[in-house]
């Protein structure tokens, strides 16, 4: 009988997915219902987590509750979570994903920006894994997947603090790889120009300065792509449940490009 293969499957697991509400986040939390998870889908918006709900029971989820949750509000949310945990269980799959700093350039960004940024995307990363750590070691699977941005490879100009808090997540999480019992694993996946409402904002920005329309400047955007087209949230999302799931076993620690083609390094 030939070994057969790892499954992309996720029944019989529970994902936390956050930043929910709205695209990427949105998109993962579909994905992995459509692989079988249960889904805890966090933000800060009840009324968009609300109307998921039905959605992800509709892709296959066989249970999903919504967590009102802001990653800024770190005593509170670590609160939330031990309840979650009481109530429903351990999760073994973790999505962290949230906001993007705004726009502007680096020399243009004061302090709080910065602390801001870092609190949401690094601080509250690590709450959560030191939360739900110990729920995937006891069922000796475990997997952590941030959303963060191909700035890790490349800054991205108009996104100094963006960039900077990037860098500080791919060092986080790359240490964690090493720090991880046998069997939990940490990746990261980087967007590409993704079509969701925080490029809309981000387009929109550039063009007032350039004076140009937004249109223009997502145009230009999509000339640097090879597959000359902005992603889809949806092929986020496939992405995130593949590494979710056991086929993915194997990977740790890596930054996969979800992009198009268009970063240009090796
Ligand atoms: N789209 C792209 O082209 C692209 C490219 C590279 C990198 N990225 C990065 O990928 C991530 C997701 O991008 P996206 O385009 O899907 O962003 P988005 O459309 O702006 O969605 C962000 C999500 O995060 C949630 N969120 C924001 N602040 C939060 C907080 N304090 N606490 C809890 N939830 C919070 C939002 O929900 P609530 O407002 O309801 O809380 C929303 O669900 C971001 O970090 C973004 O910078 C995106």
């Amino acid at each position: 009988m030939p070994t057969p293969l790892p499954s992309t499957r996720l029944d019989g697991l529970h994902a936390l997915v956050c930043g929910a509400s709205a695209g990427i986040g949105r998109a993962a939390a579909l994905a992995l219902a459509d692989a079988g998870a249960e889904l805890t889908v966090l933000a800060r918006s009840a009324d968009k987590l609300a109307a998921l709900l039905p959605l992800l029971l509709e892709a296959g989820a066989p249970a999903a509750r919504a967590l009102v949750a802001d990653l800024d509000q770190r005593e509170h949310l670590g609160r939330q979570i031990a309840s979650l945990l009481e109530a429903h269980g351990p999760v073994q799959v973790l999505v962290n994903n949230t906001g993007g700093p705004p726009p502007a350039p680096l020399l243009e960004s004061d302090e709080a920006a910065f602390t801001t940024a870092f609190g949401r995307h690094v601080l509250a990363s690590h709450l959560l894994v030191r939360a739900l750590l110990p729920g995937m070691r006891a069922a000796g699977y475990g997997r952590i997947v941030n959303v963060i941005s191909l700035s890790v490879r490349e800054p991205i100009p108009m996104l100094g603090v963006s960039n900077t808090i990037r860098g500080a997540m791919a060092s986080w999480a790359k240490t964690l790889a090493m720090e991880l019992p046998p069997g939990v694993t940490v990746n990261n996946v980087l967007p590409g120009y993704t079509d969701t409402e925080r490029l809309g904002s981000l387009s929109q920005a550039v063009a007032a300065r350039q004076g140009l329309t937004a249109e223009e400047v997502q145009g230009a955007w999509c000339a640097q792509v090879p597959e000359a087209r902005l992603g889809q949230p949806a092929e986020l999302g496939a992405v995130i449940a593949f590494l979710a799931s056991p086929a993915a076993a194997y990977l740790r620690g890596a930054s996969i490009p979800v992009d198009g083609g268009r970063l240009r390094c090796l």
